[in-house]
């Protein structure tokens, strides 16, 4: 009836066509979606050519998709991968995992279970049994008595973080974090509707919170303060005294434990050890080594577990139930592995320390915890993105720009430690010789 309908994007880079109903769409594909309203589309019918600058948008594209912006880690990880199909051998220091396996007893007992049949749906909120093992958890390592009511198994600690802010925020509903901040967050909470209110941490305060520029970002719409300890890019670990001081101002936290049991030369401590007026995120992907199971928790106030669940039937149905039940052997069998994961990783963080300051770049700060170094890269380059993607041209190194985790690690670098002594060694080897070429 319409005819051959055909949309050509005006930025032409490797095209797909998508047909859809009688329609044939040629669609852009770039790896930087350009500004709303800037993509021109050529329509061209039966009865002639006619341009629109909205035609994307109204015909196929939402808004929000076009405007979240790519999280830059993985386009450095994707563009290693394209190299590495090319032939290339790229040494990753960009990616936020580590390159140990998944504990043994984690895995056999994901095949128990796989044996046992345990492959359909669970309960929404999660395995019973998993949802007590993380409270047992709890008790055992913050002296902290949660109700498994309370706990909500997810399918990752991102799935996590969509579930809360999805929960959380109505449109310009406030949220504080950090800059540096992980880049996750501020990209989910404006995809929500929510406004992301940055707070500049610096290097010489060991990247934590001032209670005093803190303060005066509360408004009437905050909805929560975010914390990371310890924190994604920084390796920076809040201080007991300072949580406190956060759990005392009365809103909410939402408290991103993601690289707990990954801290180095002191310990860590839950935001439930200070307040349970907190909604805590924990995964298995960083401590466990199980990035690709994809599983993590939410810890939340009673009256929001009901809101969760509708929104997790409704968007996910459950977690993965054999993976959950492998979970439970995480949590009670892999301390071990954990350990001996944890000394690993300490000792590559000596290493890449040692020898990035070598290198030139400026480490005021040492991480405490997590596996990454933000290298303060200025002396060499103000514009860490096209700085990270030259080093992955021409040193074969891939390591992600400071400007991914906000504009206050811009001229940074964050260099990832969860690769071997022995590529580590040789990725700093090989920007040696890159900065000599300089
Ligand atoms: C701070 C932080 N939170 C959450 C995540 C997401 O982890 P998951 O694999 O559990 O989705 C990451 C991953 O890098 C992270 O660094």
């Amino acid at each position: 009836m319409h005819g051959k309908l055909q949309i050509m994007a005006a930025r032409q880079t490797g095209l797909p066509t998508v047909a859809a109903k009688g329609f044939n769409f040629v669609t852009s594909r770039t790896h930087h979606e350009p500004p709303r309203g800037m993509l021109r589309i050529l329509l061209k019918t039966g009865q002639g050519t006619f341009r629109s600058s909205h035609a994307s948008q109204s015909l196929m594209i939402s808004n929000r998709s076009s405007e979240i912006p790519p999280f830059l880690v993985m386009e450095v990880l994707e563009k290693a991968y394209d190299m590495e199909r090319e032939g290339e051998n790229i040494i990753h220091l960009e990616v936020g995992e580590t390159d140990f396996e998944t504990p043994q007893c984690i895995k056999d007992a994901c095949t128990k279970a796989l044996r046992e049949g345990k492959t359909r749906y669970t309960h929404s909120l999660g395995l019973w049994e998993l949802r007590e093992a993380v409270a047992r958890y709890l008790l055992r390592r913050y002296s902290v008595d949660i109700s498994p009511h309370r706990i909500v198994i997810t399918m990752g600690t991102s799935p996590a973080l969509f579930l809360l802010f999805s929960t959380l925020l109505d449109r310009g509903d406030e949220i504080i974090i950090t800059n540096p901040y992980y880049s996750c967050y501020p990209n989910m909470i404006r995809f929500l509707g929510g406004k992301v209110v940055p707070v500049n941490v610096r290097e010489e305060h060991g990247y934590q919170y001032q209670i005093e520029t803190l303060l005066p970002k509360l408004t009437k719409k905050t909805k929560a303060v975010l914390i990371n300890s310890p924190a994604n890019p920084t390796g920076a670990l809040l201080s007991p005294q300072i949580m406190r001081e956060i759990a005392a101002m009365g809103h909410y936290i939402i408290s991103d434990e993601i690289y707990h049991g990954l801290v180095y030369a002191t310990r860590e401590h839950s935001i439930l050890e200070f307040t349970n007026n907190a909604f805590v995120l924990g995964g298995f992907s960083k401590k466990y080594a199980m990035t690709g199971w994809r599983l993590g928790y939410l810890i939340v106030p009673e009256k929001f577990v009901r809101p969760l669940q509708k929104v997790q039937q409704n968007f996910f149905i459950s977690a993965n139930s054999f993976v959950q039940w492998a979970a439970i052997a995480a949590l009670e069998e892999a301390e071990n592995d954990v350990e001996i994961m944890r000394k690993t990783l300490n000792e590559r963080r000596l290493f890449i320390l040692q020898r990035l300051r070598e290198l030139g770049f400026q480490l005021r700060f040492e991480p405490q915890g997590a596996f990454y170094v933000l290298a303060n890269a200025k002396r060499f380059s103000n514009d860490s993105r096209s700085f990270a993607f030259d080093i992955l041209s021409k040193a074969k190194v891939a390591v992600a720009p400071g400007i991914d985790f906000g504009d206050n690690a811009e001229g940074h670098i964050r260099f990832s430690y969860a690769n071997s002594l022995q590529n580590i060694q040789e990725a700093m080897n090989r920007l040696q010789r890159y900065f000599a070429a300089l």
